[in-house]
C-alpha cells in the first residue's frame, strides 16, 4: 500500500473496532437484562459465553448496512440487476432471515447456529477484527456477570442517532456487587 492508503487503512482499523464492539456489548447486555432467564443460563454455564457472544452480535448487528456497486449484471433471488446498480447489504435484516434462523426475533443465548451471524459481512471485505471483537466480548461478559449478584436495567436505554453504525449509547443499570 502507498502512504495514503496506509494512513486510511490505520484509520479504518482504529475506528471500525470502536463503536461496533461497544454497541454489540451495550445492546447485547440490554437484551440479556430484558431476559433474566438468559442471564441465569450464562451464570450457571460460563462456557455458554462463546455462543452468547455470537447471539449478541447477531441481535445487535451494529453495522447497519454497506453498499455495493455491481460491476457486472447479476440475478439475485429472481431480481435482475445491471452493472452500476447499487445493492444495499442490510445486516440487521439478514441476521433475522427466518430461512437461516428459527424464531429470529427471539434473543436466545443457546441458539444452535448463532455463529452464522452475517454481522461481520462476507467475502473479500469480511471484518478484519471479528476474532478480536468476539474475544473482547467473551472476556468482559463473564467477568461482569461473575462480579455481580444482581444486575438490572435502571431506566430506558438511549440510542445513538446513526444510520450506519448504531446501537445503545447509554445503558442505565443498577447492580449489587458480590
Ligand atoms: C461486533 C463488532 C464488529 C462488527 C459488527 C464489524 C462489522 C464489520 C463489517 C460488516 C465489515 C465489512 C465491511 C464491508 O463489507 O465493506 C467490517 C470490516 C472491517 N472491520 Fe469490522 N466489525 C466489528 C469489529 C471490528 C474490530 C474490533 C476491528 C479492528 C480492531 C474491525 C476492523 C475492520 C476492518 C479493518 C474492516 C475492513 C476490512 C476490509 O475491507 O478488508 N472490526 N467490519
Amino acid at each position: 500500500m502507498d502512504r495514503h492508503s496506509t494512513l486510511w487503512y490505520f484509520t479504518i482499523v482504529a475506528t471500525a473496532g470502536h463503536d461496533t464492539t461497544s454497541f454489540a456489548l451495550s445492546g447485547g447486555l440490554e437484551a440479556l437484562l430484558r431476559h433474566p432467564d438468559q442471564v441465569r443460563l450464562l451464570q450457571d454455564d460460563p462456557a455458554l459465553v462463546v455462543n452468547a457472544t455470537d447471539e449478541m452480535i447477531r441481535w445487535t448487528s451494529p453495522v447497519r448496512h454497506f453498499l455495493r456497486y455491481l460491476t457486472e449484471p447479476a440475478v439475485l433471488s429472481g431480481t435482475e440487476l445491471r452493472a452500476g446498480d447499487r445493492l444495499l447489504l442490510s445486516y440487521p435484516s439478514a441476521n433475522r432471515d427466518e430461512r437461516i434462523f428459527d424464531d429470529p426475533m427471539a434473543f436466545d443465548v443457546t441458539r444452535p447456529n448463532a455463529n452464522r451471524t452475517i454481522a461481520f459481512g462476507g467475502g473479500e471485505h469480511f471484518c478484519l477484527g471479528s476474532t478480536f471483537a468476539r474475544r473482547e466480548i467473551r472476556t468482559l461478559l463473564p467477568r461482569l456477570l461473575a462480579a455481580v449478584d444482581e444486575i438490572a436495567l435502571d431506566g430506558e436505554p438511549e440510542y445513538a442517532q446513526a444510520n450506519f453504525v448504531g446501537g445503545v449509547k447509554h445503558l442505565p443499570v443498577v447492580a449489587r456487587l458480590r
